[in-house]
């Protein structure tokens, strides 16, 4: 038995059972990606090595960790806590800096077995430019800029995500100098629209979106100390249960941009009908965080397993067909969509 097992709702596992081949392959603006999941960032450091682990166990492909222009420290211990339910964590975006990021990306782009999404983060306007332009000579596929953390905010102020002109700024400066390499801007679930955002970033020239980032900040206390548990106090929500956020966030950025732009559905996606309901609401592909230290590395392989079984009992052939599709169905029952936004 997998180690799922112990999660409320968990589909049943199909360790070691293969399924008649259907089409699981999805090209996002050129790059082709063998399968929808995607190791999301912040979840197996920054090695390659981790990273070529996660493409052997079925990974479709790879996003860094949030890579700075210089060394970054993180918080202090303890800085995750996790129940069946979620995971708070205030790591704190550490990074070895440039250096280490250049010896690492360097080492997974000889022979990369799949398409690597680089993922980077910064303080300032001008910083987010200056990164993705040290970051850009090691040719990642996507360039994924972190603009919704949300535990940095004692540091740097509101995250960018929360207003519409700082994300919009933070995107006009990296296509600045982005050049042909996509740009996803990585969304936070934590503003009132989030389909405002995506829209400003949209104009500014966003190639796609990756949605959501960790929810909240939230906090839990240890009741015998009375103390916040986590030594920031605060951390961002992740795991099983925000993954109807998710979903919610990722149908109004999909309604938002009439379902233009690509969008990396990310949040509490544990098995493969998880993946499917994100894809339903919009995403053309998707991350896998929480879930790849509960279910194990190889929770992208028994994912897609569970996937291929899904669409094989419903007599789906390609997976890209499921892509927004719950809006469709909307459509074809004369029914209202979600939200769509207006913006002068
Ligand atoms: C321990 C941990 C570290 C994370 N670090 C980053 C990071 O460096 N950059 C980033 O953009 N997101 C980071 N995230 C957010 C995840 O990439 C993802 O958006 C979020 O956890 C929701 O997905 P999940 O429920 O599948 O984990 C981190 C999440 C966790 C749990």
């Amino acid at each position: 038995m997998l180690a799922c097992d112990t999660r409320p709702g968990m589909a049943a596992p199909f360790d070691g059972v293969h399924f008649p081949s259907m089409n699981l392959t999805q090209t996002i603006l050129g790059v082709e990606f063998s399968n929808p999941t995607v190791l999301a960032s912040g979840i197996m450091g920054i090695t390659a090595s981790s990273w070529k682990l996660c493409a052997k166990n079925g990974a479709g492909g790879i996003t860094t960790k949030s890579l700075w222009l210089k060394e970054h420290k993180g918080h202090a211990n303890p800085t995750i806590i996790s129940t069946d339910h979620w995971t708070l964590n205030a790591v704190g975006v550490p990074d070895a800096g440039p250096e280490k990021a250049k010896e690492e990306i360097g080492s997974f782009m000889k022979g990369k077995p799949v398409p690597l999404i680089a993922n980077i983060i910064a303080e300032s306007v001008e910083n987010f430019a200056k990164t993705a332009e040290a970051i850009l000579p090691l040719k990642p596929d996507f360039l994924e800029v972190n603009i919704s953390c949300p535990n940095v905010e004692d540091e740097f102020g509101r995250p960018f995500a929360c207003s519409a002109p700082d994300a919009a700024a933070v995107t006009k400066a990296v296509k600045a100098v982005s050049g042909k390499t996509p740009v996803f801007i990585k969304l936070s679930p934590n503003v009132d629209n989030i389909g405002v955002i995506a829209i400003a970033c949209a104009k500014a020239g966003a190639d796609g979106f990756t949605a959501i980032n960790t929810v909240g900040p939230g906090m839990a206390i240890d009741l015998k100390s009375r103390m916040p548990i986590l030594a920031n106090k605060v951390g961002g929500l992740s795991g099983p249960g925000i993954k109807p956020i998710a979903v919610k966030c990722i149908a109004d950025v999909y309604a938002a941009t009439e379902g233009k732009l690509p969008i990396i559905g990310t949040g509490g996606v544990y098995t493969g009908e998880d993946a499917i309901e994100l894809m339903l609401a919009g995403a053309s592909l998707i991350g896998i965080g929480t879930a790849v230290g509960d279910r194990n590395v190889d929770v992208f392989k028994k994912i897609c397993e569970e996937m291929q079984l899904w669409c094989t009992n419903e007599g789906v052939e390609n997976v890209s067909d499921l892509v927004g599709a719950m809006h469709q169905e909307l459509k074809k029952r004369g029914l209202k969509g979600v939200r769509k936004v207006s913006v002068s």
